[in-house]
């Protein structure tokens, strides 16, 4: 017999093929995702489970789809949507999509440095709005990458490429990341307030666990620089928005970027959209074609691996097969 599956999101077909070829899938199409109810209804007696970083995978959903669950595979490298520990515990393994959307994302993070520290979002919209009278020696002037410091927070995968990217920009680069090794001329800083002190660009490349969350607040924008320059393309709840909003209001820091917010969709009322030095794009740092046919087509690939009982290319919870 077939493996049942549920693939919370209709993803791309150099995925999505797999799955169809293997399993009996339910596919959802839907533009939103299902609400809770209706994702616990349809997890319910499924063998595997594709999820996104929108579904909240918790003890709840594991007991809603029942002890024959044999793989839950996140079509995303970040899994704080997943309660790991309560996966674990029924010794599920858990896939993840790491490697292959790097790229993709320092590209994001580096259009997101240029975009805040050229006022590149807020010049198009003087266009459009029908302010451009004339060029003046000081018109809507921004901050030099050339010969200024770039911190990295998180000198992981997406921080070495943004590293990378770096040495092109004339950036001197340091990086705080207690485990790393320097790479691209990156300097290692000892602390996190070495970094702030020295920055005029920070780019925040962390995981979002309880260490990392709001650790952008208050009190770390108030070690930056007055002009610098701060962009997020990990996940919204590392920033504190209340205190992001205040520093940008006050001008305490130039501007930011923002690849992710916290909640995601942003609401329109968000005070952080009143803003013009604040850049804000909807997390698609992962979103352009090729990367997000990898990336379905891991997803795939870990469900089928956990489905034939095989170890999963890309687990999160490898502890998981010590026990058995
Ligand atoms: C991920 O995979 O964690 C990304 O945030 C998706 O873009």
């Amino acid at each position: 017999m077939r493996p049942k599956v549920f693939v919370a999101r209709k993803m791309r077909d150099a995925g999505l093929n797999l799955v169809l070829d293997f399993c009996d899938a339910d596919v959802w199409d839907q533009a939103m995702p299902p609400t809770r109810d209706v994702l616990l209804e349809k997890v319910r007696g499924v063998d595997g489970f594709i999820s996104m970083l929108t579904d909240r995978v918790d003890a709840e959903l594991l007991d809603a789809a029942g002890s024959q669950l044999k793989v839950v595979s996140n079509h995303a490298v970040g899994f704080d949507n997943i309660v790991v520990p309560d996966v674990t515990a029924r010794g599920i393994p858990i896939g993840n999509t790491p490697g292959i959307l790097t790229d993709a994302t320092a590209d994001i993070a580096f259009a997101l440095l240029l975009a805040a520290g050229r006022r590149i979002v807020e010049s198009e919209r003087y266009i459009r709005e029908g302010k451009w009278k004339t060029w003046h020696p000081s018109m809507l002037l921004g901050m030099d990458m050339a010969g200024k410091t770039l911190g990295i927070v998180g000198f992981g995968r997406i921080g070495r490429a943004v590293a990378k990217r770096a040495v092109g920009f004339g950036l001197r680069i340091i990086f705080y990341s207690p485990s790393a090794e320097p790479e691209f001329g990156a300097i290692k800083m000892n602390s996190l307030d070495e970094l702030l002190k020295q920055s005029d660009f920070v780019s925040v490349h962390t995981p979002l666990n309880a260490a990392t969350r709001h650790m952008v607040n208050a009190d770390f924008l108030s070690k930056m620089k007055p002009n610098a320059v701060f962009v997020n393309t990990s996940r919204g709840p590392v920033v504190d928005q209340t205190a992001l909003y205040e520093a940008l209001k006050a001008k305490r820091i130039f501007a930011a970027g923002l690849d992710v917010t916290d909640p995601e969709p942003l609401p329109l009322d968000s005070p952080l959209l009143t803003l013009e030095n604040c850049v804000i794009l909807p997390h698609i740092g992962s979103a352009s074609e090729h990367t997000r046919d990898e990336m379905a087509r891991l997803a795939a690939e870990n469900l089928i691996a956990g489905l034939k009982g095989e170890r999963l290319p890309h687990c999160v919870n490898p502890e998981v097969y010590d026990r058995k």
